[in-house]
């Protein structure tokens, strides 16, 4: 099978390609990314060379139809993931338009060009956020739940599912589209909770808690979740909408103590902060649908896959290093301002 994988420079993007390419060998890629500040080549480093003949790379933009439409054909494509997105909630409150540019009119460019082409298979990765936010006491989040996004990040994807099914009704595409919970593990972005907290805490810096800390995510390893992306390409329903999780809801604040303890850092590091605007409370995922059609199942619990993670932080200080430089910086000291 030959699959374009977008936004494949990023965290989840990256591991998918890694697994797909180690484990199965039916299957070439095209790594289609516009490298945004959080695509990283470096996380596809040497794939290359070991899978030659197997792996190409595309740089471009998936709202740009022509470039997507010559790439299809060029590497005659029978398979779409999608990755690409603008994907940090706080970065979609200072500035909304990237997201709607990629995560609404780019998914739009590519599934026209998908559907022109008349490919049989489209997964759509999406998230837990379109559902909105629960209270400590309901229920996890099914598949039939409303949409009730409520950040600029959250409504776009929000958009983007919504522009699915509307492909799938209207055109009958044979589209299928994923939500799933906070993925943690190697190559994350070190904006978002885990890989931002270890590397303050390296360096003694205050780790800024949003509010009360007793937010609750629902924590899944990222190699699980590419699992279920890649059982939703070869067993998943046309039209369907599947969600995954970890079943490891946790505080941010126990998240937090236990990367400190990792670290042999003090509690006195903690900051409590003014919240993120809109914060949505808990999130948790009812995924007995894609246990049931598809066999998913998170394999790792959360402290097993949290110490790997720290593991590789750890034993990885150029990745690091790399990605917190320049820009970097310069996005905490807009955002953070003197919280930090
Ligand atoms: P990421 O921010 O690490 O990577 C995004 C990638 O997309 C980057 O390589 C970037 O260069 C690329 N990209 C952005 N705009 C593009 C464009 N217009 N054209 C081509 N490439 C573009 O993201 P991630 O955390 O790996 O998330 C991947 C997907 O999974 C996203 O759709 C996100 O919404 C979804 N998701 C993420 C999580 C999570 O916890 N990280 C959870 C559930 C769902
Ligand atoms: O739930 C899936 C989503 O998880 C994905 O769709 C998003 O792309 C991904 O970014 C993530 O969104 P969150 O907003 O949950 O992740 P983030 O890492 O930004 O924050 C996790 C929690 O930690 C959240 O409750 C906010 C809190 N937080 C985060 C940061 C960066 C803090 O308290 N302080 C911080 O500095």
């Amino acid at each position: 099978m030959r699959i374009l994988v977008t936004g494949g420079c990023g965290f989840i993007g990256s591991d998918f390609i890694h697994m797909l390419l180690t484990d199965m060998p039916d299957v070439d890629i095209c790594n289609l990314d516009s490298l945004t500040y959080a695509g990283n080549p470096a996380n596809l480093e040497g794939v290359e060379g070991r899978f030659a003949g197997r792996y190409t790379f595309a740089r471009a933009d998936i709202a740009d139809l022509s470039a997507v439409e010559r790439i299809l054909a060029e590497q005659r494509i029978e398979a779409v993931v999608n990755f690409a997105a603008e994907t940090h909630v706080d970065r979609s409150i200072a500035d909304a338009a990237p997201f709607l540019h990629t995560n609404v009119l780019g998914l739009h460019a590519l599934l026209t060009a998908a559907q022109r082409r008349g490919l049989a298979s489209f997964v759509h990765v999406s998230t837990d956020e379109v559902y909105g936010s629960l209270t400590p006491e309901a229920p996890a989040f099914t598949e039939a739940d409303p949409l009730v996004p409520n950040s600029p990040y959250s409504a776009s994807k929000a958009s983007g599912d919504l522009l699915c099914r509307a492909w799938h009704e209207t055109y009958a595409f044979p589209v299928i589209v994923t939500r799933c919970s906070n993925n943690y593990g190697p190559r994350q972005f070190p904006e978002k909770l885990i890989p931002f907290m270890y590397f303050r805490a390296c360096e003694d810096q205050p780790l800024p808690v949003y509010g009360t800390g007793k937010n609750v995510r629902d924590w899944i390893h990222v190699r699980d979740h590419c699992r279920g992306i890649w059982l939703a390409l070869t067993r998943g329903r046309p039209g369907a909408v599947y969600n995954f999780g970890g079943a490891a809801e946790r505080s941010n604040l126990t998240v937090v103590h236990r990367i400190l303890d990792f670290c042999g850092k003090p509690a006195s590091l903690i900051r409590f902060v003014a919240d993120r605007p809109g914060h949505d409370f808990r999130y948790a995922m009812d995924y007995s649908l894609a246990r049931r059609e598809l066999g998913f199942a998170p394999s790792r619990t959360f402290e097993q896959g949290l110490a790997e993670t720290l593991d590789w932080y750890r034993g990885n200080p150029a990745w690091i290093s790399n990605v917190t430089s320049g820009a970097y910086r310069t996005f905490l000291k807009t955002w953070y301002g003197d919280r930090l």
